[in-house]
């Protein structure tokens, strides 16, 4: 059974579609089709959060609703979901209560980023959580503003954001979960012909067998990647098949100590099963891209299409995680290092789907480290990310794995440093910067507008040299920039 239109709430209203290109953009449909111009489009490359509308879903059995860049959201991922945009939010001449904090603190001039900080704020508002300056910049980092400067804003958001949410989203809620709940129709939507289509298949059977069947197709999760190959590439992607609607797809377990994040699963869905394995990788996602790309962007499609500079890859391999494979009914585990052949290419045959993630958890004796170095601490791309699971027996390394983004054309594992870093003693530093040196055998970075080639392999040394002076007892607080602000704070 399949369906050839578009079913979505349009600020709760019922709304169907059988109009819907494959690369066809939301904010293209919300600005162009429909005429709503409030939300804009600034770098439509999913950085600036100009574009940043509200995006409600039935999660776990609650509606929730995310900010998300409508640039680089493609418009059949909104099927089954509710789109509110800041056209929306103003009713009967009154405007919002976090519009209203816009204007009361001045949290705005020239104008362009506000829609969108408007938006990310309305989402705020309705997350439920304990709001305070460092959630609120936390939850800003995706919009920029180049004008205001943020401490209006956050003035604007900590005077709205206090208490339950009262409006007309709060009044609508349960209707609208129910409408939802009414969507999921269990059908695959196949829209298009056989050359030119969007298809979101409903069930993974469905999804490997779409996949296998058109291995030309280009296989779409969150599309802040793919996003950007239209936009920017100009790229014309004919077929193309979306996840984001089979069941089971996006699901998170935990069995006998290992961790399996459905390919489907976003950076938001998986932020705390894969944060509570250890603090630094909820660090390193909380840097990673903003809000709106975490509502998006999976942990599956991350892998997938094998970027050397993805923060995720060098953490679990670092962890040691295997790779789910599938190829119509047929499925395979892979060690995920060996996954990454050269750049651009992956152990992947055509028509087969990345499924999943399985991450074993730290087990006693096993120490875990990452670090993201990048011009900016947030949303920004990483000049190197380094993660380490290094294993202590009576003070001495028993075993390490050392991943590293940034340091060559795949994510990659130092083989030589791990096996110079074996037996020594963790406070040895001159054994440790022996070890580090083995870095030059195992890496010949490049130099790009990241960072040079040297800055990059001293930055790699240094990064181990102080994970295993951390595990030697060097106090945390003092090697990190959290840490200093702690301390800052403290004095
Ligand atoms: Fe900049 Fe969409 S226009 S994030
Ligand atoms: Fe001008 Fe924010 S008000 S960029």
């Amino acid at each position: 059974m399949s369906r050839d239109s578009l079913v979505f709430a349009r600020n709760g209203v019922r709304t169907e579609t059988g109009n819907v290109g494959p690369g066809e953009m939301l904010l293209d449909y919300l600005r162009l089709r429909e005429g709503s111009k409030g939300t804009k489009e600034g770098c439509n490359e999913g950085d600036c959060g100009a574009c940043t509308i509200a995006l409600g879903s039935i999660k776990n059995g609650v509606l929730v609703y995310e900010p998300v860049n409508a640039c680089i959201q493609l418009l059949g991922q909104i099927d089954g979901k509710d789109v509110i945009t800041v056209d929306d939010l103003a009713t009967g001449g009154k405007l919002h209560p976090v519009q209203q904090a816009m204007v009361d603190h001045h949290g705005s001039q020239c104008g362009y980023c506000t829609p969108g900080i408007v938006m990310s704020l309305f989402t705020l508002y309705h997350a439920g959580i304990k709001v305070d300056r460092a959630v609120v910049n936390d939850w800003l980092a995706g919009n920029l503003c180049r004008c205001t400067g943020y401490r209006p804003i956050a003035d604007a958001a900590l005077a709205a954001i206090s208490g339950k949410a009262r409006d007309g989203l709060s009044a609508r809620m349960a209707r609208t979960a129910k409408q939802l709940a009414g969507f999921d129709d269990g059908q695959d939507l196949m829209i298009g012909s056989a050359e030119r289509f969007f298809a979101a298949p409903a069930s993974i059977r469905s999804l490997a067998r779409h996949c296998a069947k058109h291995p030309d197709a280009t296989i779409v999760s969150g599309a802040t990647d793919v996003g950007l190959w239209i936009n920017k590439q100009l790229r014309d992607l004919p077929k193309i098949i979306h996840t984001g609607r089979a069941s089971g797809f996006a699901d998170i377990t935990e069995t006998k100590g290992v961790l399996r994040l459905g390919a489907g699963a976003t950076y938001g869905d998986a932020f705390n099963s894969l944060g509570d394995i250890d603090p630094d990788i909820r660090e390193v996602l909380r840097r990673l891209g903003s809000k709106q790309v975490r509502a998006s962007g999976t942990i599956g499609g991350n892998i997938a299409n094998g970027s050397p500079i993805g923060d995720s890859p060098p953490m679990l391999i670092a962890l040691g995680a295997e790779l789910e494979l599938l190829h119509g009914a047929k499925k395979r585990l892979l060690a995920l290092e060996k996954f990454y052949v050269e750049y651009g290419k992956q152990d992947r045959a055509r028509g087969e789907l990345v499924s999943a993630v399985h991450v074993p958890l730290l087990k006693r004796g096993q120490h875990f480290r990452a670090y993201k170095i990048s011009k900016r601490f947030d949303q920004d791309i990483s000049s190197v990310l380094a993660a380490f699971r290094i294993t202590l027996a009576q003070g001495k390394v028993s075993e390490a794995r050392l991943a590293f983004g940034g340091m060559a054309a795949t994510p990659k594992r130092a083989v030589n440093t791990e096996k110079a870093l074996l037996g020594i003693r963790v406070g040895d530093e001159a054994a440790a910067l022996r070890a580090a040196n083995q870095m030059e055998k195992d890496f010949k970075p490049l130099s790009d507008m990241r960072a040079s080639a040297t800055y990059r392999m001293q930055i790699a040394k240094n990064l181990l040299i102080k994970a295993v002076s951390e595990l030697a007892g060097s106090p945390a607080g003092g090697t990190r920039v959290s840490g200093l602000r702690q301390l800052e704070k403290a004095r």
